[in-house]
């Protein structure tokens, strides 16, 4: 983003102060000097200013002394205790199709919990993405220091992940892979303007557009990015309403509902019973667990993509914390065991097609895929999605 003239002014003004601004209020020294929110001295210092910074404060009268003591030090212990702190703010976003519904919740889940650095909305419709860069820029002051942009595929440069969200919505009673004849022709012309520029070589693809496992595969064949770096969200989103519901249903923290759903994010999607825990408690063993009940909530889950679109016109709050946990896990470098979807190449005997299966994710990308031990009608449910998947794939070459 190109900066503005009063800005350009202000650093020519202040040597060596990048980040620096000056408010309107003038005081002895003609100005009072500010970054993060803190006068000068109160985290930096000016020039040639003298340490002591209660009497800056107190003439800025607008910082509180003790709380500017408190972020200084924050930040000065978590820089020396967590090297990849300050790295990992470093990274920038796109979000393609960032005007839409999924595209802007994404960006907005990025600005609450992310740790992107920048955030480029690009989308066909340039005016809306605009308006969407400009909304959350407003928000700035109040969650993160990011910076938005909007445009067309050249904000795409540099970026370290390249989130792909634009794409055609299903119609409530209609099958994800229904999508395919409709999105695949875009989602090639997406690819192709990625691929005109320039990207770290480390970058990274995450397909969210449906049917997710087979753009990420079309992904993983046609864009040139190595497998580890195309990663769909998959069954991650199936796992999240599954684990909250669940969650719902016990009337425990949705978030120690640890069961997970793999394969196909449509149709065919598997629930893992065998493994499912409440914070380490088999679900079969929770007080209230009724087989009957679960599987209704599975089957809810299963359906509950169709409903949002029916009531809402389609998913957006649910998704954007899921491309935000994604993307936090590949800044962070974190290694969170998720359930996305890759190319697999070999675990349960499937190959040559993206699913989803625990897979641990960092800066790397896809850095190891998980394969675990399932109950045999799991293990022959997911083969089963690997089958559907395949067969789809088939014919889209056909
Ligand atoms: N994987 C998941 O779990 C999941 C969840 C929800 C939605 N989705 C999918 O995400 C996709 C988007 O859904 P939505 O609700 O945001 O739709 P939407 O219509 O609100 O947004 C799509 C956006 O893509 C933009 N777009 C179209 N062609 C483009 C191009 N060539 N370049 C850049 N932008 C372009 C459109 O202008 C629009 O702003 C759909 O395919 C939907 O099925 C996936």
């Amino acid at each position: 983003m190109m900066e503005s003239a009063a800005v350009q002014r202000l650093r020519a003004a202040s040597p060596g102060m990048a980040g620096f601004r000056q408010l309107p209020t003038p005081n002895k020294d003609g100005g009072v000097w500010q970054a993060n929110g803190i006068p000068a001295g109160g985290w930096h210092r000016r020039p040639g200013q003298p340490r002591g910074e209660t009497e800056t404060l107190a003439q800025a009268g607008e910082a509180d002394p003790v709380r500017a003591r408190a972020r200084r030090c924050l930040r000065s212990s978590l820089s020396a205790a967590f090297p990849w702190y300050i790295e990992r703010t470093q990274m920038k976003v796109s979000i393609i199709g960032g005007a839409g519904r999924v595209g802007s919740n994404a960006a907005y889940a990025l600005q609450l919990v992310g740790w992107a650095r920048e955030i480029a909305l690009v989308d066909v419709m340039t005016e809306q993405a605009e308006g969407e860069a400009l909304d959350l820029r407003h928000g700035a002051s109040l969650a993160n220091s990011q910076v938005f942009t909007s445009g067309g595929y050249d904000q795409v440069a540099g970026s370290d992940v390249i989130v792909i969200t634009a794409g055609l919505r299903r119609k409530p009673d209609e099958p994800r892979l229904a999508l395919v004849n409709r999105n695949v022709a875009l989602f090639r012309s997406i690819l192709a303007e990625i691929g005109k520029v320039s990207l770290p070589s480390n970058a990274i693809l995450l397909i969210v557009a449906n049917p997710v496992d087979i753009l990420t595969q079309i992904a993983v064949k046609e864009s040139g990015f190595p497998r580890e770096r195309v990663i769909g969200t998959g069954t991650l989103l199936d796992t999240a309403r599954f684990r909250s519901f669940l969650g719902e249903h016990f009337g425990v923290a949705q978030t120690q509902v640890d069961a997970l759903i793999l394969g196909e994010h449509g149709d065919s999607m598997v629930p893992i019973w065998s493994s499912a825990t409440i914070n380490g408690v088999p679900l079969a063993s929770f007080p209230g667990y009724q087989e009957q009940e679960v599987r209704a909530i599975f089957d809810a889950t299963k359906k509950s993509g169709a409903r949002v679109i029916a009531l809402k016109g389609g998913a957006g709050y649910s998704i954007g914390l899921v491309v935000a946990h994604v993307v936090n896990a590949i800044a962070g470098d974190t290694k969170q065991v998720l359930p996305v979807s890759t190319l697999q190449t070999g675990l349960h005997g499937i190959n040559d097609v993206c699913l989803s299966v625990p897979t641990v994710i960092g800066r790397g990308g896809a850095e190891a895929l998980v394969e675990m031990q399932l109950a045999p009608e799991e293990e022959e449910a997911l083969q089963n999605s690997a089958r559907v998947l395949k067969e789809t794939f088939a014919q889209l070459s056909a």
